[in-house]
Parts: structure tokens; sequence; C-alpha cells
């Protein structure tokens, strides 16, 4: 099934304004004073959720583009990483701003070692959203599909980092994880690729 550039207009500004909406949504919730008591903390989780949410959307999208119907989302994926990206920057950005007390931040730091796997899987997410565009891909040549195969051990790494902080309810833990692991069955073979061919 080919798209008309028409249909592939449409699906494309689709995908960039639901990618965007929720900014505005979570502007508009603090603004209106509806991010309950602790709004600061209301605000870095949202975004942080935000952001995992669609990178295990980037995810989906290559098992999802075996099914006919939908082939053709993988022409959509790298605007979705890239968004995947502006959400973790503005949960850090968030987090720096109105979370941190900066006075106490390396004890604060031993307290919260799940802040390591966020700041791991950051910067993998950073290597993989300034190797995006095409001339980096044309640079770095098989090197490119390698790193990018990076995307799952950052998915991994915000996995442990959401699950780390959980003190009572892994509901939402536990359903990034399982996502997570069917995901990473639909691409056991090509991940493990690299380790079973070089002997
Ligand atoms: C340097 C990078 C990062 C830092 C410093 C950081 C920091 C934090 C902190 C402090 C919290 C807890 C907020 C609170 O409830 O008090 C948090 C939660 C969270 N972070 Fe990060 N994070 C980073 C990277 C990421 C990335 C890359 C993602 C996703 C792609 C992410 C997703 C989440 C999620 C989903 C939560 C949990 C929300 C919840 O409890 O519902 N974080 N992060």
């Amino acid at each position: 099934m080919n798209l008309s550039v028409v249909q592939h207009r449409i699906l494309w500004v689709t995908i960039f304004i639901g990618c965007l909406l929720p900014l505005p949504y979570i502007l508009y919730q603090g603004f209106s004073d509806n991010l309950g008591a602790e709004p600061a903390k209301a605000l870095v989780e949202f975004l942080g959720e935000t952001s995992i949410a669609l990178l295990l959307a980037t995810l989906a999208i290559t098992p999802l583009g075996k099914i006919r119907v939908i082939p053709k989302l993988v022409r959509y994926r790298r605007m979705v990483g890239l968004y995947v990206f502006f959400y973790a920057v503005l949960h850090l950005a968030s987090y720096a701003f109105l979370l941190v007390d900066w006075d106490n931040f390396v004890e604060d730091l031993y307290q919260r070692i799940y802040v390591m796997f966020g700041a791991a899987a950051f910067l993998i997410l950073f290597a993989l959203t300034i190797t995006s565009p095409k001339f980096m891909l044309r640079k770095l040549g098989k090197r490119w599909k390698l790193l990018h195969r990076c995307v799952y051990p950052a998915a991994i790494l915000v996995v442990v980092h959401v699950w780390w902080q959980v003190r009572s309810d892994y509901a939402e833990a536990v359903a990034y994880a399982t996502v997570l692991f069917v995901l990473l069955l639909f691409r056991w073979r090509v991940l493990l690729k690299p380790f079973l061919s070089s002997k």
C-alpha cells in the first residue's frame, strides 16, 4: 500500500501535532493549578512519562511495520524519536530547575541512584539525536545502524530508572517493563546478531 503525497502529509502533520500535544496540555494544567500538591514533581513525572511512552512507541514501529496495514509508519520513526529526546530534555530541565537542591546535590544523588540510570539513558538518546540527520547516516555507514540499536539499552536503562523509584505501586513500572520485554522479543534475533556472527 503506497501513500499518496497528500496522505503522507496528513499523516506527518497528525503525528507531529499528536506528539506535541502533551506539552500544551501539561502547561495548561500547570497554569490552571491542576497539578496537585506537588506541581513540580508532577511536571517532572509527566514529561518523563511522555518521553518513555514515545520511546516505546518508536520501538513498536518496526514490528508494526511487518503488519501490512501500517508498513509506512517507519517513515515517521525519526520524528517520533526526536520528540523522545525533546521531552527527555524538558524532563531533565524541569528536574534541574524545579526539584534539585543544588546545595546538597551530591548527597542527594547517593539517595537517588536511579537518577544515574536516567542520565545514562539520556546520554544515549543525545548520541542518537545528533546522529539522526541523513548526512550522519551516510557518514557513519554500517556503524550508524549499530549505534542506533543502542536505543534498546537506552530503553532498558529508562525502565530501571523508573523501577528503582517505586516505593509501593509497581503498576506503571511493570507496564513499561512488559511492553519493552515484548518489543525485545520481536527483535532478539537482530539484536543478538553481532554477538552470534562473530564466532
Ligand atoms: C539526566 C537524565 C534524567 C534525570 C536527571 C532524571 C530525573 C528524574 C527524577 C528526579 C525523577 C523523579 C521525579 C519525582 O517523582 O520526584 C524521574 C522520574 C522519571 N523519569 Fe527521569 N530522569 C532522567 C532521564 C529520563 C529519561 C531519558 C526518561 C525517559 C525516556 C525518563 C523518564 C522518567 C519517568 C517515566 C519517571 C517516573 C515518573 C513516575 O514516577 O511516574 N527520565 N526522573
